[in-house]
């Protein structure tokens, strides 16, 4: 028995990945293969459950690769969902769902949101000054202001933070900053935005998340959880000055798009929204309270570490002050993935793509699924290697699993005719109770 046991329905998300570029083992390991062992896990057990995934075709990820690759934000993601779609396929990622949000359905449940929070008066309205590119007409989002860092003075930092040094920044705080558009050094020009008062709800994140989580959560979530709230909250920007998201649902607001961090999350309602219209279902079931508590469901978020903040500070507090919604029992996110002894990183092609994998080694994907799952960076980073990669599938795989698989079908040859007859009366019962607690150990 398990304590999850108590709950009739489970709903499981994994972070849905920018529809930006190809992905890499990190991904794998960060929020896929553990989710989707749960999964499995629960679905032979007989639960309830929904598995929840898709792209996320929003913010200024998006529009960045668009120029890099010199076509419209609308081609970059649809020629990446489909490339991300096929490697989860191949993978045996079990999702009920991937979907996108850039479909209607998720626009107009993002927006709704949005006007709920709005008509309760949740929102601060407030105007400051952001960097405008003039010669390309726009402000600037957070990425696309580089700078030297006033932390480590490194040249390159983003407006949002300084990928050497980790401090996260506002773009105010860089040294002389430039446009990554025009490169030229933006000005400041007054704008309208509307804030979520996180200040507000820290209160109740101290109580429900500093109180009712310890000991109940991984400690590299729960320390960040108590580092950020130890720090103070601040009321965070839900709209943004960019061309391209999903439009804030306000007449004052017009060119001013949702915070792709505001639509992300709600990304796994709408796509849950989906798969209950597409298997005659009830979405509620698995995203609302019902009137007996004991009906919710048991939501978990596997992520990364980068999102820790997103789903177990600013999401909750959006589905509190919305009121209608359960909150994440549960956000096991992993640390990071190392490759060789170095950070995996896309811009300088340091990784392990999923696609190349597939076309280098047609058929093993098992192979590395077992190699990574022995390797989740579940407390601290772990390092993959190819050399491990080998001794993993050789030494363990082969020699211990597949030997010992090998040797019962022998024995059951051999001696049952090929037959198991399944009855535990054959058995010790000393033994029987052996075997039911190693089933406990390892659900546990
Ligand atoms: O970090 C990322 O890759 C984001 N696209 C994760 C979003 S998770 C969720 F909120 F949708
Ligand atoms: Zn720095």
């Amino acid at each position: 028995m398990s304590e999850l046991d108590k709950y009739k329905r489970f709903t499981v998300t994994s972070a849905l990945p920018y529809a930006n570029g190809p992905l890499h083992i990190g991904h794998l390991a960060g929020a896929y293969i553990p989710a989707d062992i749960f999964v499995r896990h629960m679905r032979l057990k007989k639960k309830d459950i929904v598995y929840i995934c898709g792209s996320d075709e929003h913010g200024a990820a998006i529009t960045i690769k668009a120029k890099k690759e010199g076509i419209t934000p609308k081609e970059i993601i649809d020629k990446y969902h489909t490339q991300i779609k096929t490697s989860f396929e191949e993978f045996g990622i079990s999702f009920d769902i991937y979907h996108r949000t850039s479909s209607a359905i998720h626009h107009e449940l993002s927006q709704e949101f949005f006007l709920n929070l709005y008509n309760k008066g949740e929102f601060i309205e407030k105007e400051s000054e952001q960097y405008y590119d003039e010669e390309f007409d726009q402000f600037l989002a957070d990425r696309y202001i580089t700078g030297t860092c006033p932390n480590c003075h490194n040249e390159g930092a983003y407006g949002d933070q300084c990928e050497k040094c980790g401090t996260s920044l506002n773009p105010l705080d860089l040294i002389n900053p430039k446009s990554t558009l025009s490169g030229k050094t933006p000005v400041l020009r007054v704008t309208k935005h509307w804030y979520l008062p996180l200040d507000k709800y820290q209160p109740w994140l101290e109580e429900w998340l500093i109180e009712g989580k310890r000991n109940k959560w991984k400690t590299n979530v729960y320390g960040q959880c108590s580092s950020w709230l130890k720090a103070g909250l601040q009321p965070r920007s839900m709209t943004r000055d960019l061309d391209w998201g999903i439009d804030v649902p306000l007449d004052e607001a017009k060119g001013k798009k949702l915070y792709v961090w505001l639509d992300a999350p709600i990304g796994y309602i709408s796509a849950t929204k989906q798969w209950a219209l597409d298997k005659g279902k009830d979405w509620e079931q698995y995203w609302k309270k019902q009137d007996n508590t004991e009906d919710d469901s048991y939501l978990v978020h596997f992520i990364g570490k980068d999102n820790i903040v997103f789903h177990c500070i600013t999401f909750p507090s959006i589905l509190h002050a919305h009121g209608e919604y359960i909150l994440p029992q549960n956000v096991p996110a992993n640390e990071f993935l190392n490759l060789e002894g170095d950070k995996l990183s896309t811009s300088r092609n340091h990784a392990v793509w999923l696609h190349e994998y597939l076309e280098e080694f047609p058929g093993k994907q098992d192979e590395l699924r077992y190699v990574l799952t022995s390797i989740l960076p579940e407390t601290s980073d772990s390092e993959f290697t190819w050399k491990d990669y080998q001794a993993r599938i050789n030494n363990e795989l082969v020699a211990i699993l597949g030997n010992f698989v090998n040797r019962v079908m022998i024995l059951m040859h051999k001696y049952y005719n090929g037959k198991v007859e399944g009855s535990s009366a054959l058995v010790d019962e000393n033994l029987n109770q052996q075997i039911a607690a190693i089933y406990d150990d390892v659900e546990q």
